[in-house]
């Protein structure tokens, strides 16, 4: 199953690119840039991943993003995580970026993109790997803000796969982002938004119907209102569910007790991710090997999963149709 599962081209949909900063890119970068990190070693990087909730973990995401400068910073941190997905045999990664979350920082939004662009490029021709952009706000700063990022990023808006909303969901409901997502509906650009990962099965409702969002990121927490389950099923929303994330942040005690069996019987459009593969303990074959572990899935299971993402994916039809042709011959 193993061989199987890493054979299997995987497209994620759901991914933060400064999530993927490993520890010992973080003391490299740290050392490049003389930033200095509350850590001696890598081996006490990783001891201190050790969550309670989303909240608890954002600190660390923060503060480990601090060693990101340059846009050869933003290029390597990218590379190596294409790369490292590409050993997975990953061949589609839409990457969720935090404009604000270096903004606040004195890293201004071309060095971010020039990197991330340079990193897209090179994936595409020494991996074969596509890659999408999707910038997201951060749902506990304020609203205007936000607004302020969407209009600075005029000159990338043609670089824009959708935007998203992260960040700490409690008390942060989709409604306060309504203005700015309406301003991406006008350019043209997709939109998505994490919901009913910590947050009530109420801000999935909000995300589809202030937001005009195509797909929810993480959602497990519908399954608390049926009504909405069945609205799920029969629009045909697809859920970017994060399995060993969703246990290592608490919203879920182990991997067995995870909704996806029940998500998948009700009728639901699934995918697998990392969302922060640095910080959850694996990547996308790590999340297809728990479940498999946890569920007893069978090959036909896994190839609905990737399916479902090839036909979710923000890619051109040309892409979608060589993706699914790669996975019909995998199995
Ligand atoms: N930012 C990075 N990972 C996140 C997650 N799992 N939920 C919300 N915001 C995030
Ligand atoms: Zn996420």
């Amino acid at each position: 199953m193993h061989d199987f599962l890493k054979r299997l081209p995987k497209a994620e949909l759901h991914l933060h690119i400064e999530g993927s900063l490993e520890p010992e890119l973080m003391f490299a970068l740290a050392e490049r840039n003389g930033v200095s990190l509350p850590y001696a070693s890598v081996e006490e990087v990783r001891s201190a991943y050790d969550f309670t909730d989303l909240q608890s973990f954002l600190d660390l995401y923060f503060q480990g993003m601090s060693v990101l400068r340059t846009a050869e910073d933003f290029h390597d941190l990218a590379m190596d995580y294409f790369r490292r997905a590409s050993d997975e045999g990953v061949v589609h990664v839409e990457m969720h970026v935090d404009p604000q979350a270096h903004l606040a920082r004195g890293v201004e939004l071309p060095v971010v993109m020039e990197g991330l662009s340079l990193a897209r490029r090179r994936a595409q021709r020494e991996l074969g790997m596509s890659t999408a952009l999707i910038m997201a706000f951060l749902r506990d700063r304020p609203a205007e803000e936000a607004i302020a990022v969407m209009e600075s990023a005029a000159p990338y808006w043609e670089m824009l796969d959708a935007v998203g909303l992260d960040s700490a969901e409690r008390g942060n409901p989709p409604a306060k982002f309504v203005e700015v997502f309406e301003r991406a509906r006008q350019l043209g650009i997709a939109r998505v938004a994490h919901a009913g990962e910590e947050g009530p099965p109420a801000y999935i409702r909000e995300a589809l119907d202030l937001l005009d969002v195509s797909r929810i990121d993480h959602g497990v927490r519908c399954l608390e209102d049926p009504d909405l389950v069945a609205r799920l099923r029969d629009e045909g929303v697809v859920l970017t569910v994060c399995p060993l994330s969703n246990v290592r942040l608490r919203v879920v005690e182990r991997m067995t007790d995870h909704p996806l069996p029940q998500l998948l019987d009700a009728g639901l459009r699934l995918t697998l991710n990392s969302d922060d593969p640095a910080y959850f303990g694996g990547g996308m074959l790590a999340n297809f090997t728990a479940c498999h572990e946890a569920f007893g899935w069978s090959k036909e299971i896994f190839i609905q999963l990737a399916e479902t993402a090839i036909d979710a994916a923000f890619i051109s039809e040309a892409r979608r149709l060589e993706l699914h042709r790669q996975l019909a011959a995998c199995h």
